[in-house]
C-alpha cells in the first residue's frame, strides 16, 4: 500500500545545479547568492527589504531584539500557533499573553485583544502596565496560521490606538494576501519560514520582510554579532582586520548553499500555490458533498490563501460527541486509524498554553482559551503537496469516510469514556 504523506517539497533539477554551483564557488556561508535570495522574495512579495535568517523563529527573534522587545515587557500572541511563536517571545526575556483565536479561521481574535488590552492593563506614564506584574505592554505578534492572513488591519488599529508595535508571524503566509498586500507590506515586519512543510523550502531558513531601510540595517547587523562590516563585504575586498562591534548580536546566517536551493524554488512559488489552491477546492468540494462531519477552512473574502496546509475541523456536534476533550480523543483515534491505512495527517497545530511550559509557568487551563483549546483537540490537517496524484485525494476523503463510518458501527463508544 502506497503511504499518502502529509505534504512533500518539490524540488528539480535546478536546485542541484543552483547548490553544485555555489560549491564549485568555495563560497559557501552567507554571500551574494543570500543577498539574491532577498532580492528575489522581496520582489515577489513587493517588500522594500528582505533579512534572510537560519529560520522563522531566529527570524522573530532578530525583529523582536532589533525593535526593542526585552524584560519587563509584554506582547500579545494568539495561543493557537506553533511553539516557536510564543519561544521566540520568551527567548527575548518577555512575557507572551496568550489570547484566544476565531475557531472558524484560526487567527487571533482581534476583540479578545482589545478585551484583553482593557481589562489587564492601566495607562501609566503614558504606556500601558499589567495590573499584576508591571510588564509594559510593547505589542502584538499575531500569526497567519496555515497560509491565510489573520485581521492585520484590526490588528495595525488597536496597535496605533495604543501605541503598540506590532510583529508579524507570517512563518506558514509567504506569497498570502490580504487586500492584495502581503506580509511585510502592513506596515509592520513579517517572518518567513522556509522549513520542508512551507510553501517553498530551503532545507530551514527565514527571512524578515519589512518596508522599513533602518530596520532592515539593524537586522543585518544584529544576525552577524552586530559587525559593522559582515564576512563577504570584507571578502569582497573591505580590510583584513576584524570590524567592530558596537552590538551584542547573534549567527543567524543563511548559507549560500540554502539560498541557492530558495532562488530555485521561488521560481516555482506561483506554481506551487496554485497548484495546492486547486487542490484545496478539490477537497472542499469533496468534503462538502461527502463528509459533513468535517468543516473544511473559511477565506474572508478579501484573503489569498497560499494552503501552506489544509486544516479542517471535526464536527462534533454531528458526530454526536458532548465534549471537546471526547472531540479530541475520537480525531486522535480516527488518525492513527488513518495513519495504519498509509494515509498521514497531522492535528493543525497546538494550543500553546496547553504545554507543559506555558502551563506550569502561567498556570493555564485547557479552557483559559476555549477556542484554541477545541482548534488543538478537533483540527486535522490533510495530505497536500504538488505530487499528489489523481485519485490520492480521491482516496484520503474515501478512507476518512470509511473509517468514520466504521467507528460508528463498532464500539465507536470508546473514546467517549
Ligand atoms: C506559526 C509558526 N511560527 C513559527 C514557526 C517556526 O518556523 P521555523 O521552523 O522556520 O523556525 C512555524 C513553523 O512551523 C510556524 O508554523
Amino acid at each position: 500500500m502506497e503511504k499518502i504523506p502529509v505534504t512533500i517539497p518539490y524540488f528539480d533539477t535546478n536546485e542541484i545545479e543552483n547548490v553544485k554551483r555555489v560549491l564549485d564557488s568555495g563560497w559557501v556561508a552567507q554571500g551574494p547568492v543570500v543577498a539574491e535570495f532577498e532580492t528575489a522574495i522581496a520582489k515577489h512579495e513587493c517588500v522594500g527589504h528582505a533579512v534572510a535568517t537560519t529560520s522563522c523563529t531566529t527570524a522573530l527573534h532578530l525583529a523582536m531584539a532589533a525593535e526593542g522587545l526585552g524584560q519587563g515587557m509584554d506582547v500579545i500572541v494568539p495561543s493557537f500557533t506553533f511553539v516557536a511563536t510564543a519561544n521566540a517571545v520568551v527567548q527575548t526575556g518577555a512575557v507572551p499573553i496568550l489570547t484566544d483565536i476565531y475557531p472558524e479561521t484560526f487567527q487571533i481574535d482581534v476583540d479578545k485583544v482589545r478585551e484583553r488590552i482593557q481589562t489587564e492593563y492601566k495607562e501609566q506614564d503614558g504606556r500601558l502596565q499589567n495590573k499584576k506584574t508591571g510588564n509594559v505592554l510593547w505589542g502584538i505578534v499575531p500569526v497567519h496560521e496555515f497560509g491565510l492572513c489573520c485581521d492585520i488591519q484590526a490588528i495595525n488599529q488597536i496597535a496605533a490606538e495604543y501605541e503598540l508595535s506590532v510583529i508579524e508571524d507570517a512563518a506558514c503566509a509567504l506569497g498570502a494576501e490580504r487586500g492584495g498586500v502581503h506580509p511585510g507590506g502592513f506596515g509592520n515586519a513579517a517572518c518567513v519560514s522556509f522549513h520542508p512543510r512551507k510553501s517553498i523550502t530551503t532545507g530551514e531558513g527565514g527571512m524578515v520582510l519589512t518596508d522599513d531601510a533602518k530596520l532592515a540595517e539593524k537586522m543585518r547587523r544584529l544576525r552577524t554579532h552586530g559587525s559593522t562590516i559582515s564576512a563577504d563585504a570584507r571578502h569582497a575586498g573591505k580590510g583584513f582586520l576584524l570590524p567592530e562591534h558596537n552590538e551584542a548580536g547573534f549567527n543567524y546566517r543563511m548559507t549560500d548553499i540554502q539560498a541557492a536551493v530558495g532562488l530555485a524554488q521561488v521560481e516555482k512559488m506561483d506554481n506551487i500555490i496554485a497548484e495546492k489552491r486547486r487542490r484545496a477546492a478539490i477537497y472542499n468540494q469533496m468534503i462538502a458533498e461527502r463528509l459533513p462531519q468535517l468543516v473544511a477552512p473559511c477565506v474572508p473574502d478579501d484573503c489569498f490563501h497560499t494552503y501552506q496546509s489544509y486544516v479542517c475541523m471535526l464536527d462534533i456536534e454531528k458526530l454526536g460527541i458532548d465534549s471537546i476533550e471526547n472531540g479530541g480523543k475520537y480525531r486522535d483515534m480516527l488518525l492513527q486509524k488513518l495513519e495504519d491505512q498509509g494515509i498521514a495527517t497531522r492535528q493543525g497545530t497546538h494550543a500553546v498554553h496547553t504545554l507543559g511550559y506555558y502551563r506550569n509557568r502561567f498556570g493555564y487551563a485547557p479552557e483559559d482559551l476555549p477556542c484554541a483549546y477545541a482548534c488543538d483537540r478537533l483540527s486535522i490537517t490533510l495530505p497536500l503537496y504538488v505530487q499528489m496524484e489523481t485519485g490520492d485525494q480521491e482516496r484520503v476523503i474515501d478512507t476518512i469516510k470509511k473509517t468514520m463510518d466504521l467507528i460508528s458501527q463498532t464500539g465507536g463508544d470508546s473514546w467517549r469514556r
